[in-house]
């Protein structure tokens, strides 16, 4: 492995780890070097998750959303691990269910609620008890996952365009006030990656592309849809020394889907 790569002796906390993006950035950060907490409401498969990545991976139940959950998680990480290095965050809630994808007038205040409490609420959360604990320490690396929805506005989405677009502005206040503590803090905007919370509505069973995904997927230059583990390709790249002159950044990691956008409609 490629020094500037090591993430060797650093605490992480992944939020969400427990399938999709977050396990893949788990795994990466894992084996990098990294000892890695995965942060999650469900408890079967983050329990999977770390049994399976191993020695220096382990559980924590925490519900992002409710602000007395995510201290109590610092509270227990910090009590084990004395330092958090890195926070990613990732837990969120992707609008796969069509009767969640309607204009606003049909936008009930419940569903609202529901994606702003996790996503934005949840990532403010976070970032807030998470910044003040590497304040303490002058050091940080703070990534968060938004989304191409909070670049280029998506129909029918709109509490997703809103959370992932108030995830991306969070994210550069930060980057302002934080960089003088010596912590970096940026966003990943992947573009459609294929996860359980995808396959249905796009990738169908064994990944075979439906029509809808077969249309967006011909709008994507690189001609296909992402994995996982290239949103954690580039959130190593962000937590390593490779990124240590980078903050306030937004990477947008789609296959060149928003750079086309505006010729595709
Ligand atoms: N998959 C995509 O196409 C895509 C595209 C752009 C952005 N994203 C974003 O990437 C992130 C991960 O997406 P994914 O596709 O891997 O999703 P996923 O559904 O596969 O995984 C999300 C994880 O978050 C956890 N989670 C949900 N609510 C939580 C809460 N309140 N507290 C703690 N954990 C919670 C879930 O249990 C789950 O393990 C999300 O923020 C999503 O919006 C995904």
């Amino acid at each position: 492995m490629n020094d500037a790569l090591s993430l060797n002796g650093k605490t992480a906390i992944v939020t969400g780890a427990a399938q999709g993006i977050g396990r893949a950035i788990a795994t990466r950060f894992s084996r990098c070097g990294a000892r890695v907490v995965i942060a999650d409401i469900d408890e079967t498969l983050g329990i999977a998750a770390a049994t399976e990545l191993g020695e220096g991976v382990l559980f924590e139940h925490c519900d992002i959303s409710q602000a007395g959950s995510v201290e109590s998680l610092v509270d227990r990480v910090v009590a084990r691990f004395d330092q958090i290095d890195i926070l990613v965050n990732n837990a969120g809630h992707h609008p796969s269910d069509p009767r969640q994808r309607v204009p606003i007038d049909k936008f009930s205040p419940d569903l609202w609620r529901s994606k702003i409490d996790v996503d934005l609420h949840g990532t403010f959360y976070c970032n807030r008890v998470i910044s003040a604990h590497m304040v303490q320490h002058s050091s940080g690396c703070i990534i968060n996952i938004a989304s191409v929805a909070g670049v280029v506005a998506l129909r029918n989405q709109i509490a997703h365009d809103a959370a992932k677009a108030g995830i991306i502005k969070m994210a550069e206040a930060m980057a302002l006030e934080l960089g003088p503590h010596g912590i970096r803090v940026n966003t990943i905007s992947p573009g459609s990656t294929v996860t359980s919370a995808t396959e249905n509505l796009f990738y169908g069973p064994n990944g075979i592309a439906t029509d809808k995904a077969e249309q967006m997927l011909s709008f994507i230059p690189l001609g296909r849809p992402g994995m996982p583990d290239d949103i954690a390709g580039a959130a190593l790249f962000l937590a390593s020394n490779l990124a240590n002159y980078v903050t306030g950044h937004n990477l947008v990691v789609d296959g060149g889907w928003v750079a086309g956008f505006n010729r595709n409609f």
